[in-house]
């Protein structure tokens, strides 16, 4: 059994015509330390099942187990980037940080303290600790819930579409740092993230699960990811490898039309 194990699982909401499977029959054995992406257009469950895993959702059918035990509710094994930050507003970045940090780990007040810094300091929102959420703009409210995530160090990171409002700039310190964690953790940390950014799931990912469209959308197809790591960007990109997957998930992702019929052309 891999450490994460999603059986059969079905997710479906009740609503005032009756009830909507978001999704069905998903089978998933995920590693550990294996980094994950999920990949699907808007509305086919991508949240729906990162939630499930998070412990948030119950599954209507089937079970997910991490590490032998099935998941009934969040934990401090897992932590959660949300697609929509999930910040408490009348918290500041610091103070937001501080009590997820102090909620989980057990060390002295002084190291807490020490890894909140450190983690601010990661995402660069070191001088901008003690505004209130709503003092702060997208990318920035972001990066509080990356840190906050990060500084946790959970056996398994949650991550939903979780560097989208970002600019290219940041986005790419942003993977360096996700990797260096997973690095220094020797590895053992499993990352499963949702994106819509294929680039980004290419160089992230050992495997990219591609979903279905909704109501019961299912896992359409998964790519294994095969390129060496450690990864350079500037070098996969125009690597063979990097480019017959990128054009298969293209292509699964666009399949509806012909990819002319969308203007994207490939470069040789
Ligand atoms: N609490 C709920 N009640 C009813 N329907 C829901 C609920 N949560 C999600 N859904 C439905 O389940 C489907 C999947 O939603 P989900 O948020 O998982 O999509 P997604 O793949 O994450 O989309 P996006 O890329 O836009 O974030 C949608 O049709 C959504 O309306
Ligand atoms: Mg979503």
């Amino acid at each position: 059994m891999g450490y994460l194990e999603i059986k059969d699982m079905e997710i479906s909401f009740p609503t005032p015509k009756g009830k909507y499977i978001a999704v069905k029959d998903i089978n998933l054995s995920i590693a550990k330390g294996e980094i994950v992406s999920i990949i699907g257009h808007s509305g086919c469950g991508k949240s729906t099942i990162m939630n499930a895993i998070g412990g948030m959702i119950i599954p209507t059918g089937g079970t997910v187990f991490l590490n032998d035990k099935k998941i009934k509710a969040p934990g401090p094994d897992r932590g959660i980037v949300f697609q929509n930050y999930s910040l408490l507003p009348w918290l500041t970045v610091y103070q937001n940080i501080f009590q997820a940090v102090d909620a989980v780990m057990t060390c002295s007040k002084f190291d807490k303290h020490e890894i909140v810094e450190n983690n601010l300091k990661m995402v660069n929102l070191y001088i901008h600790k003690d505004k209130l959420p709503g003092q702060l703009s997208g990318g920035m409210k972001q990066r509080v819930a990356i840190a906050r995530a990060f500084a946790i160090n959970p056996s398994v990171l949650l991550l939903d579409e979780p560097f989208g409002a970002l600019d290219a700039l940041t986005k790419g310190t942003m993977h360096l740092e996700l990797l260096k964690l997973w690095n220094l953790d020797n590895r053992e940390k499993t990352i499963i993230m949702v994106t819509h950014d294929i680039e980004e799931a290419i160089f992230l990912s050992d495997r990219i699960i591609v979903m279905n469209d909704g109501p019961s959308a299912t896992i359409r197809e998964i790519e294994n990811v095969r390129i060496p790591r450690p990864r350079n960007k500037l070098d996969i990109v125009n690597s063979p490898e990097y480019r017959a997957i990128r054009d298969r998930l293209l292509h699964l992702l666009t399949d509806k039309f012909s990819i002319e019929d969308l203007g994207i052309k490939y470069k040789n």
